[in-house]
Formats: C-alpha cells, structure tokens, sequence
C-alpha cells in the first residue's frame, strides 16, 4: 500500500510573487554607471540593455500576465538616476510614471515591493566614486526619503539595497561588474561597508516618515561546500568564503560589526544593527570549491572554457561540481559555476532564522531558454521550501526570478531567466511552461500531487 500522495500547502496570505528590476526591464536608463558600462564595452558579448523589456513604456501588459497568472506580489526596483538625474534634482515625471506603475499593479490585485538601489546609480554619484565615497550613504538616505516622501501612499513594502555582496564582489574583486575593478580588497571592504550605512540611513528615512513600512534588504546566500569532501583545505575555502559572502552582511545587521578583526577595516558600522524588519534571501546556486577540485575541473573541461573567455576571469579561487546533469543550467560567465542545487534552499534559509524576523526569498529561478529543466528545478525548491515552513520557518512570500527574461548583466541577452521568453528585438513575448505551471501552484497556494506528478514524475529519486 501507498500512502495518498500528499497536497502540499503554503499558508494563508503567502506571497507569490516575480521579481524584477529597473536597468533590466525598463529599458533606455542611459543615466546610470552600467549604461555607461555596458558603452565602454564592459559586457564582453556587446550586449546592451537597450530597450530590455519596455517597461518605461508598457509594463502593464506583463502586468497582466502577471495577474492572469495568479501572482499576488512583484518586486520592482526605482531606477534612482531617472529620479536624481542631477545631485539634488528631482524628476517629477519620472516619479509620476512609477506612481503609475505601482497603481497599476495594486489596480490587478499584485502588491509591489519596491527596492531602492538593484546594482545600478546616476552617473553623477558614480563619478564620484559610487558606494567607496565617504559621501554615498547620505546621498542614499537623502534619496530613499524622497521615494518614501513620493510613493509611500502607494507601497509600504521596501528593499533598501539589492544583494551588496555581489555588487561588491563583481565590481570591486572580480572585475565583472562596473567600476571593473579586481582584487580591490581595501576598497571593497570600504563600500560594502558603506553599502550597510547606506542601507541603515535609508530604514530609518523611510521609518521616520511611514512608521508601519516594512523595510528590509536582499541578501545574496550563496552555499559553498568543499570540492572533496575531506580535504582540509578545501573545508577552510569552504567556511572562507561562506563567512566573507554570506556572514559578513549578516553580522552587520545583527551585531553592528564585522566578525573578528575585518571591523578594523569597516569603520563604525553599529548603526546598521537591528535596522531589518524583513530579510530577503537570494538564492540561486552554491559553488564547491577547493584547489585540488579546481586544478582538476580546469583539465576536464579546457576546451569547452576556451571558449568562455569571462569564465576563467571569475573561476580564481572556486572549482566547480555537476553533480546531476540536471543541475547544470545554461552557462553564462559564471559557466557550470551555475549549479543550480534547489535541495539547497532550506540550508540558505536557515542560514537567516536565527535572525528572529520574517522571511521573503526575495529572488530564486533559473537559465533555462529550453525550459526543459525549470520546472522540476522549480518544484523541487519549492518542496524543499515547503518543508522548511511546515517545520517552523517563518518565511512569508517567494519571488520567482523573473516573470519575463530580462537583461541579464554580465551575460546580456545570452541566459534568459524568464517564466516567459522575450524577444527583445521585437518585444514579442512567448509563455514558457513553466509560466503556466507557476501560475497553477500561485491560484493553488499550494503544490498538488497532480502537478508534483505532471512536472516532477522522478520526484522519489533524491535529488541535489
Ligand atoms: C540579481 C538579478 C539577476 C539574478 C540572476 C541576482 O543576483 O539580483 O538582478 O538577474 O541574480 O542572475
């Protein structure tokens, strides 16, 4: 005898959401550093953001798709250099068109969580250093209260600073970011640090004046594991850089302080503890890593990294591990460093429950033009998500990444994330499955055994 094959709820009020953000959907932001990036020929493919998805234009009929898909949630991001374009010069119309934006997304039912900064800033704050100026967090702060001051009738719900880890990381280490820069150690210490007082002036802004707003961030979890599984070496890298990418932000805005001696390079950072109503959690994938998995991943697959010349750029320090051919999604920069692990999630999460506030996965999806994979790479986070609140979690929405395929930073046009495909030539838009089937676990609120069976028929082989 079989045990009935078991519906699997979400709770009530649970957020179904897509996510979203400015330089990648709107199109035409020629006002920010990564325009100026993407001109300079930043984006080795020459790829440019270009249109993107038009939304400046027309958001509302993705809208719609959205709402015909039954999500009640989509994270927009304020593109800060159309509402600055200037130091201290405000652009009505511009904050008129979001205020449109976000009435038409309340209009169909979808409540917006609007996040402030999502990698991009007005070219007159680049120039003068971006985030490693001293002067940064109270531009920010200064800009964060004139949304609030703007918008706030229209959305109480706030991501101040998207994944400043990677902004970090990719801009100020690897270099594949805009200012470009590597291996900036000092530097990138300086505006990670900033990025948190940044973030902290900006939640007691928006506080200051919406007393019941919700402000958090969204915080990059990347899970790293050794390469071989008892290799000292590979453990210490391991635990290195899962301190350095995940912990050090977590430290920030729980203590007040990086962990050991790095608060020597932070300078004061007590005003960010506690600053968090929410946390966001971003998760994609985890890395292996270890130097003798790395040496050995580099001669097993030589040929095929020729060809990725960014690749070796962003593979230094960290090997890579197929282990389930399913795991590997389109390959973008990051190569079959992308492997996706959606088991994975409830390690991410857990990572934040000891941080006593709700939970949003603030962004989650996959590279999968073919959509051959991102619906059992879908269910099967979500079932593992599923498990983590059933067993006491407190996490209250999921922000599927993306509701259309976007610009995709590094890599331009060449991944597509999208529950629906875009040509962005013609702006011709065509449904994955995967949008039909996240629009039914959306309606459902729940995972049923008939939809677990549909996509996922190998759901009893462990997986990840
Ligand atoms: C970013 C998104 C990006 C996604 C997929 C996240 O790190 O916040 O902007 O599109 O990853 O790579």
């Amino acid at each position: 005898m079989h045990d009935a094959p078991q519906i699997l709820r979400f709770p009530e009020e649970f957020i179904w959401g897509v996510g979203s953000s400015s330089h990648q959907m709107e199109g035409n932001t020629t006002n920010n550093q990564w325009h100026a990036w993407e001109e300079r020929g930043g984006i080795l493919s020459g790829d440019r953001a270009g249109l993107a998805c038009n939304w400046w234009n027309n958001a509302e009929e993705d809208f719609d798709r959205a709402r015909e898909m039954g999500v009640n949630g989509m994270r927009i991001s304020l593109e800060w250099s159309r509402l600055e374009p200037e130091d201290g010069r405000w652009d009505e119309a511009a904050f008129a068109r979001y205020r449109q934006m976000l009435r038409g997304l309340q209009r169909r039912g979808i409540e917006p969580l609007v996040t402030l900064h999502h990698f991009t800033e007005p070219l007159w704050l680049a120039r003068e250093g971006g985030f490693a100026s001293a002067k940064s967090p109270l531009y920010f702060e200064r800009y964060a209260a004139k949304c609030v001051e703007e918008l706030g009738d229209l959305c109480d719900f706030w991501c101040t600073v998207n994944e400043p880890n990677v902004y970090v990381g990719l801009g100020y280490l690897l270099g594949l970011f805009p200012p470009g820069r590597k291996n900036a150690l000092l530097t990138s210490m300086r505006v990670l640090s900033n990025l948190l007082r940044a973030h902290a002036g900006a939640y007691n802004a928006i506080h200051a004046r919406q007393s019941h707003a919700r402000v958090g961030l969204a915080h990059h979890i990347c899970l790293f594991d050794p390469g071989q599984e008892n290799a000292p070496l590979d453990k210490l890298l391991a635990s290195v850089c899962d301190v350095a990418t995940n912990d050090l932000v977590l430290d920030a805005l729980t203590r007040g302080r990086f962990r050991g001696g790095l608060h020597l390079l932070s300078g004061d950072l007590s005003g960010v503890r506690d600053t968090f109503d929410y946390i966001g959690v971003n998760y994609y994938y985890r890395l292996m890593v270890g130097l003798n998995f790395y040496r050995q991943s580099q001669q097993e697959t030589q040929a095929a990294r020729a060809t990725h010349a960014l690749h070796a750029a962003s593979t230094s320090l960290v090997g890579s591990a197929v282990e389930h051919p399913d795991d590997q999604m389109d390959a973008g920069s990051m190569g079959d460093l992308r492997v996706i692990y959606p088991d994975g999630i409830g390690r991410a999460l857990r990572k934040v429950a000891g941080l006593g506030r709700p939970i949003y996965v603030t962004e989650n999806g996959f590279a999968d033009a073919s959509d051959a994979k991102r619906p059992s790479a879908l269910l099967r986070t979500l079932t593992a998500l599923q498990q983590e609140i059933e067993q006491g979690l407190d996490v209250r929405g999921y922000y599927h990444w993306s509701l259309v395929d976007n610009f995709e930073w590094v890599d331009g046009w060449s991944i597509n994330f999208g529950l629906i495909a875009l040509d962005p030539l013609t702006q011709k838009r065509t449904l994955r499955p995967s949008a039909e089937l996240y629009g039914r676990i959306c309606r459902a609120n729940a995972l049923s055994p008939d939809i677990l069976d549909q996509y996922m028929p190998a759901r009893l082989i462990p997986v990840g």
